[in-house]
């Protein structure tokens, strides 16, 4: 049986690479607070020595995107350098790393989905910080597969589908900004892409399978037409209907700026790894059945 260590223990994508992980009879053991602080390295060391993997999947990061603008060191340690302890690791032990990263390391300027040729530029500490993560794992080992996703979201955890669901309690109105773009990804359609290429790059020393690669959702929407989805599936499920009030983020000052562009072109994966996510609305189904009909 196949052991991978992931870190993170209560994350979305830690939590869905553990269910698909054991689905597919892998080992997968998950490190993270309170024995395994990243912003500790000594107990990064320890797990990883004690846990022995036959790869690692650095999952875990410092996701609070507003609050890092105020906490740019502790970003820094858990996003940037901690990446860089894990990947020295890998290389000592002779094993490959799978490091998950953002859509955010884009300033959001190209009128395109972002493929893995563009230049990184960054406009948050957040997006700074993973830059910084990708760095590290790229200076450590060559047997590295850096996974660039972006807009998360799952039946588990924080984010914006849960978010959208839980105002529509109390409001039959909200407010969304209508002109950031992104690709939603589903969690467990991302795992499990993850852990495709994890058990491939295991076996296969095949230097063309390793690199940067974009993994997001099929497709693109806005963060409005997103949110109309979520109302319009739930209402599908019952739910009573709720109106979004499009905004500009100009006139929703948030503490980090977001990048307009955040799609991803994840074309590359497919040539390389044959790998290619759903139509981010079909995902979207899925989630709403098992939020709202099964009620995970
Ligand atoms: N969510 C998105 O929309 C999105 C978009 C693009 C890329 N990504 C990237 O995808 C990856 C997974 O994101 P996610 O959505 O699963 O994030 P998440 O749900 O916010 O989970 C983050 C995980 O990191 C752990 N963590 C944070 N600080 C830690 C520390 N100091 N020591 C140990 N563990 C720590 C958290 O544990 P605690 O519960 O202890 O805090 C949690 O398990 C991240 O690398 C993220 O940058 C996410």
């Amino acid at each position: 049986m196949m052991r991978i260590l992931v870190t993170g223990k209560n994350g979305q994508v830690d939590t869905a690479l553990q269910i698909e992980g054991e689905r597919l009879g892998l080992e997968i053991v998950r490190i993270g607070r309170p024995d395994v602080d990243l912003s500790k390295p000594e107990t990064i060391e320890t797990a990883v020595r004690e846990i022995r993997p036959e790869v690692i999947i650095s999952s875990a990061a410092y996701t609070a995107v507003d609050k890092a603008e105020s906490e740019p060191e502790l970003a820094q340690a858990v996003n940037g350098d901690a990446p860089g302890v894990l990947a020295r690791l890998a290389a000592e032990l002779d094993i490959p790393i799978l490091h998950l990263s953002t859509d955010c390391v884009f300033s959001g300027d190209k009128d395109e989905p972002y493929t893995e040729l563009d230049t990184p530029a960054p406009i948050s500490v957040y997006g700074r910080t993973k830059l910084s993560g990708e760095e590290q794992v790229r200076a450590a080992t060559d047997n590295h597969v850096i996974l660039r996703i972006s807009w998360v979201y799952s039946s588990l955890g924080s984010n914006f589908v849960k978010m959208m669901l839980h105002l529509s309690e109390t409001r039959g109105e909200v407010t969304v900004v209508a002109d950031q773009l992104g690709c939603p990804t589903y969690a467990p359609e991302a795992a499990r892409a993850v852990l495709a290429i994890a058990q491939q790059v295991v076996i296969d020393p095949d230097p063309t399978i390793r690199g940067t690669f974009h993994l997001a959702g099929e497709g693109e929407a806005t963060r409005a037409d997103f949110a109309k989805a979520i109302f319009k599936g739930a209402g599908a499920r019952g739910h009573k209907p709720v109106h979004v009030n499009p905004i500009a983020t100009a006139d929703y000052p948030t503490a980090a700026k977001r990048p307009l562009n955040a799609r991803l072109n994840s074309d590359k994966l497919d040539e390389v790894f044959g790998l290619r996510l759903e139509p981010w609305q079909d995902s979207l189904d899925v989630c709403l059945d098992e939020l709202i009909i099964t009620g995970r």
